[in-house]
């Protein structure tokens, strides 16, 4: 199983963005519970969760960069927009599969996914805040 957990270093600086991450860091530890269960309709209604969270932020979070004048704004809501696909796309598969091991595998692939919104995405216009000092 891959370890999820919120790091320092994962922060942004900008608390409404670090909020959402950790509370879809969260509920990707409550799926993993429930996938090691195997608790599949609360996995259902946890990734349905999910989704929407994810979209809600990712609105957020452009809308913020918007603001800011983020240079690479297209690029980063077309990266969005494939991360609902993946996400929406893994959810179907997880309730198709009937066996442990598939959820686990579909549940890790959407793990890296989110995780990488989080770490790899968000963390290059980081870079683009502090130097313009709106972040630390
Ligand atoms: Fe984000
Ligand atoms: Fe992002």
């Amino acid at each position: 199983m891959v370890k999820i957990e919120w790091l320092e270093s994962f922060a942004i600086g900008i608390k409404a963005i670090d909020d959402d991450h950790k509370k879809i860091l969260q509920t990707m530890q409550d799926i993993q519970v429930a996938v090691e269960k195997p608790d599949y309709d609360l996995c259902a209604s946890l990734l349905d969760e999910l989704v929407i969270l994810g979209a809600a932020h990712f609105a957020n979070e452009e809308e913020y960069l918007a603001e800011v004048s983020y240079p690479y704004i297209e690029e980063h809501i077309l990266y969005h927009q494939e991360l609902l696909l993946k996400i929406k796309a893994v959810k179907a598969t997880c309730m198709d599969t009937d066996s442990q091991d598939g959820l686990e595998e579909c549940f890790n692939s959407m793990a890296e996914f989110l995780i990488d919104d989080i770490i790899a995405g968000d963390l290059q216009f980081k870079s683009y805040l502090q130097a313009r000092g709106l972040v630390k």
